[in-house]
């Protein structure tokens, strides 16, 4: 159903997307070896992968950066080496497998399960070429890939050299923190491995007014639950074009609450969410925070905001490293630039830091 807060996996499931779907299947098809999909938080970039995942015929494994980071607290080679492989072996027959691996040093291979162990002693790019060696090709998708950034392995540079060299392989990269993914991959930085190299990068909007009315629409007529139109309006008024929000009152609805619980239920709990994907930066420096508060309470301009976080602390903060600040967290996805200054793109972010 529309409103099943989960990653939707299945086409039916997905409201609209059709052109973004398209996009990629076009890209997978003519074998476009590298796809970027960018959004903040909340637009649906994990369930229109999993929908393009599951649309292609071309096999494919998905890993889940973000999952391996929070396990992890960085991710190794082997540890991508075992996800890539397991897809693999899930994707194809088993006995393809012990080719693949036959000498590749750090991985052995166990019973007839085929358990599969890979060592520190892996190498990325040995397992990338044996894969391509085999034929068949093979799409691995990593979802919320700036956290390849933490890492001693130079990934931007592995993944050029196989989208340079390996014509089976190709990869879908999804990155929420868009300006850290760019950044991370620099794919328009000319010093950079990935320069130049041709990929497809696809934007994710926030619905229009007419699609989330329309969505919100659909979802109830799918659960069978008369809403009135007030209801529909309002709701779309507080969580604008998000999704993620949308998806959650309807769900909320669904579970019986009415119209202003929902809402309100919706509200507290992205806050606690929010707040707590927030607490990340904000060990970094108490600063982000501050800065996050000025812009929901209405500075918007570089000289307001500053002058608002000065008050605060109670003293002056150097410039540059005020911009630093504010730049990151438009990198995070927390803030937007506009010529009218910076804002914060999701209402209900704004909401938890008023
Ligand atoms: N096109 C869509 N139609 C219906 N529901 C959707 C659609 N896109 C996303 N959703 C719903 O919105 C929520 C967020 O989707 P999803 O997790 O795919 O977004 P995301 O961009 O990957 O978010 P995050 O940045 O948190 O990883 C989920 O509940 C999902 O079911
Ligand atoms: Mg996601």
């Amino acid at each position: 159903m529309l409103f099943n807060p989960k990653p939707k996996k299945r086409r039916e499931e997905l409201y609209d997307r059709g052109e973004e779907l398209s996009t990629i299947e076009h890209s997978i098809e003519k074998g476009v070896p590298l796809i970027v999909l960018l959004g903040i938080r909340r637009l649906g970039k994990s369930s229109l992968l999993n929908v393009a995942l599951s649309e292609t015929p071309v096999k494919s494994v998905k890993i889940d950066a973000r999952r391996v980071y929070s396990q992890l607290g960085s991710i190794t080679q082997s540890a991508l080496a075992e996800l890539v492989l397991k897809g693999y072996l899930r994707a194809f027959p088993r006995e393809r497998i012990r080719e693949v691996l036959k000498g590749v040093r750090g991985i052995r291979i166990a019973g007839v399960g085929l358990e599969l162990s890979v060592g520190k002693g892996i190498n990325l790019s040995e397992v990338f070429e044996r894969i391509n060696s085999l034929g068949g090709r093979f799409i691995i998708a990593i979802d919320e890939a700036q956290y390849l950034r933490f890492s001693n392995a130079r990934y931007p540079e592995l993944i050029a050299w196989a989208t340079d060299e390996l014509e089976n392989i190709s990869f879908i990269l999804t990155g929420s923190e868009v300006g850290l993914l760019e950044d991370f991959l620099r794919i328009h930085d000319p010093e950079s491995a990935l320069f130049g190299r041709a990929h497809v990068k696809i934007r994710l909007n926030r619905f229009e007014r007419h699609q989330s009315l329309d969505f919100l629409r659909n979802g109830f007529e799918e659960i069978g639950l008369k809403v009135r139109g007030e209801e529909l309006e309002e709701a779309v008024d507080e969580l604008d074009g998000i999704v993620g929000w949308l998806t959650l009152y309807g769900y909320n609805r669904y579970l019986g609450l009415p119209h202003t619980g929902a809402l309100r239920k919706l509200k507290e709990d992205a806050k606690k969410l929010i707040l707590s994907e927030f607490s990340k930066l904000k060990k970094l420096s108490s600063r982000y925070e501050l800065v996050i508060r000025a812009v929901a309470n209405g500075r918007h301009r570089w000289r307001k905001i500053k002058e608002a976080v000065e008050l605060l602390e109670d003293g002056r903060i150097d410039d540059k490293n005020f911009s630093n600040i504010l730049n990151n967290l438009v990198r995070y996805g927390y803030l937007k630039k506009t010529v009218e200054g910076y804002f914060i793109p999701d209402p209900l972010v704004e909401l938890a830091f008023k």
